[in-house]
């Protein structure tokens, strides 16, 4: 189940097309414009991700007050480079908005997230955030989801009795590697990459595989979107999604 090298950081590998760094920051241009004097902001991780920070970073330097909760060691250092105050989690009540990447949404805005690795900060992030907005290129968005796989954050102890479980299961675990050695998670966790394509029922198989035990957590987001911004050639398609 072991690969050398699963390189699942850069979406242009993954989805050659030359609009995509452009796409991706008009989406992370229009995300800013929710943010509001005053609120706590939680900050996703990626390269679209990242485009709205570095412009978060501007906005302050130019007197936006606000504070950020980073879904990662990755960008709390980028934040904290940009002069964006930072504030952990557990001292704020709820976030006020919730601004990040996905590696695929589909068309119930279901999404895929974790490429980066980020997925259980960004759940916990997101589940406590009162409004949550995804931005994306146009290459993220799918019919169903399931061509990136979906990566799982799991306990290092248990991962060979969780890659049984999976490949009973016939999800074809791929164990997550950089530079040779097993990838860590922020947590210090593995990651499992798992092949979702097919699946009809998501939830079903979301509670499924927490079901299994060393599973910490899955990089399938159902039912969190509120806005979905989409970078599509040279401009945005902004989705408000009711979600009653
Ligand atoms: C990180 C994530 C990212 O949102 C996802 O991987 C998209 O990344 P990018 O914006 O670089 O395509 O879930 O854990």
């Amino acid at each position: 189940y072991e690969c050398s090298q699963f390189n699942t950081f850069n979406a242009k590998e993954r989805y050659p097309m030359p609009n995509t760094e452009k796409e991706k920051q008009l989406a992370a241009e229009a995300s800013v414009k929710f943010v509001k004097d005053g609120m706590v902001v939680g900050l996703g991780t990626g390269s679209t991700a990242e485009f709205m920070i570095r412009q978060l970073g501007e906005k302050v330097a130019n007197g936006l007050s606000m504070t950020g909760v980073p879904s990662s060691e990755r960008t709390a250092n980028l934040a904290q480079e940009l002069g964006i105050p930072l504030t952990p989690l557990d001292k704020v009540d709820k976030l006020d908005l919730y601004i990040d990447g996905a590696d695929e949404i589909d068309a119930q805005f279901n999404m895929i997230k974790g490429g980066g690795g980020a997925l259980l900060r960004e759940k916990i992030l997101a589940y406590n955030s009162k409004f949550n907005v995804i931005i994306v290129d146009s290459s993220k968005k799918v019919e169903s989801l399931g061509k990136f796989r979906l990566p799982l954050e799991v306990i290092p102890l248990a991962h060979k009795k969780v890659v049984d479980q999976l490949i009973q299961l016939g999800l074809n675990p791929i164990l997550r590697k950089l530079d040779n050695s097993e990838y860590r998670t922020d947590e210090n966790n593995f990651i499992l990459d798992i092949n979702i394509s097919g699946q009809k029922n998501l939830k079903d198989l979301n509670t499924r595989l927490l079901e299994i035990p060393g599973v910490v957590e899955t990089g399938l987001f159902l039912d969190y979107v509120n806005v979905l911004i989409l970078g599509r050639a040279g401009d945005v398609e902004v989705t408000h999604v009711n979600r009653n």
